[in-house]
């Protein structure tokens, strides 16, 4: 399905939407703000991992959410239920309240997306929450003013409110969208350990005082790379600042990213917060190849590189 055509669909009396995960290609912090949020310049695509929520109309009046994991990566179900309640439930109140209507009905969640991962899972099941519950309870409320409740459900919300590929500044919620690149093709590797996006940020501060170097390049010359089909010099201009932040909390990162640098990527980093790392590959032949060999080298180097699978933009 075309990410700027996501719509629920009805199935018999309920809808239906797939939620679809994302990944940063490019990420720069440009400061602190006085709010604790950091300003941010991102580039972040769609990808074809999707959790799939379903709502039905319930005869009474309550809010319900049923978690299902197909997370192949999955564990630690409590907190997948957490914060899946929170997201979902969270948007479903936030949008009835605005419109000053009764939440009610039940919501169904398989999440496939790994969670802490730094894919979008959460905020893209609060996206396809306010877009159901938008249709099913004939709210009429525009993309843009979803946009604007979801950014008060998390950074991300919005961008999964969007066309497609954006690049994203603000703290994530200021989506421009962008057209016209290549389809990528990608390996990514997810860890058994994931990481709280909170920790890496205020890890970052700490970091900060040596490393208020700037990178050479931004999102416009990646999206301009990836117009002209020029996957090469795209890989040599992603870059991710939380990286590094992120290794001081997981130093196991750093073994990971030799991995990847021996896989024949065009380019490799790590997404949003983390912990999942990605590889972008020339075809999809060879991120099935690469996710082969990341896989089988898993017992070589003695590291768990965990949950390893190739996959491409929408
Ligand atoms: O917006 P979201 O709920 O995803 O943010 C989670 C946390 O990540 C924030 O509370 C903040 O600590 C950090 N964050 C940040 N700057 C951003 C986005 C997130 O510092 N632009």
């Amino acid at each position: 399905m075309p990410f700027a055509k996501r719509m629920g669909h009805t199935v018999g009396s309920a809808w239906k939407i797939l939620a679809p995960a994302k990944l940063n290609l490019y990420l720069e912090v440009l400061g602190r703000r006085a709010d604790g949020f950091h300003d941010l310049e991102t580039l972040m695509v769609p990808v074809r991992i999707y959790d799939e929520l379903t709502y039905t109309p319930h005869p009474d009046d309550g809010l319900e959410l049923r978690v299902q994991s197909s997370d192949p990566g999955g564990h630690r179900p409590n907190l997948l239920g957490t914060d899946a309640e929170n997201l979902v439930l969270r948007a479903a109140r936030l949008l009835a309240n605005e419109a000053g209507v009764q939440a009610h009905g039940r919501f169904d969640l398989i999440k496939r997306i790994p969670i802490q991962a730094g894919m979008g899972g959460g905020s893209s099941d609060a996206a396809a929450a306010l877009v159901l519950a938008n249709e099913a309870w004939q709210l009429g409320f525009t993309r843009q003013r979803l946009m604007e409740l979801g950014a008060q459900l998390g950074s991300d919300v919005p961008f999964f409110l969007g066309t497609g590929s954006a690049i994203c500044r603000g703290r994530g919620e200021l989506v421009e969208p962008v057209e016209g690149m290549l389809r990528l093709n990608f390996v990514i590797a997810k860890p058994p350990a994931g990481l709280s996006t909170p920790e890496v940020f205020s890890r970052l501060a700490e970091l900060r005082d040596d490393a208020s170097s700037t990178y050479r390049h931004n999102a416009n010359d990646l999206v301009t790379s990836l117009r002209r089909g020029a996957i090469a010099d795209a890989g040599r201009q992603m870059s991710n600042r939380l990286e590094s932040a992120a290794r001081t909390l997981a130093p196991w990162l750093d073994q990971l990213r030799d991995l990847f640098s021996r896989a024949r990527c065009v380019g490799h980093l790590m997404t949003g917060s983390g912990s999942a790392y990605v590889g972008v590959m020339r075809s999809a032949r060879q991120a099935r190849q690469a996710a082969g060999w990341l896989k089988n080298m898993h017992s070589k180097v003695g590291m768990n590189v965990g949950h390893v699978f190739a996959t491409s933009s929408c």
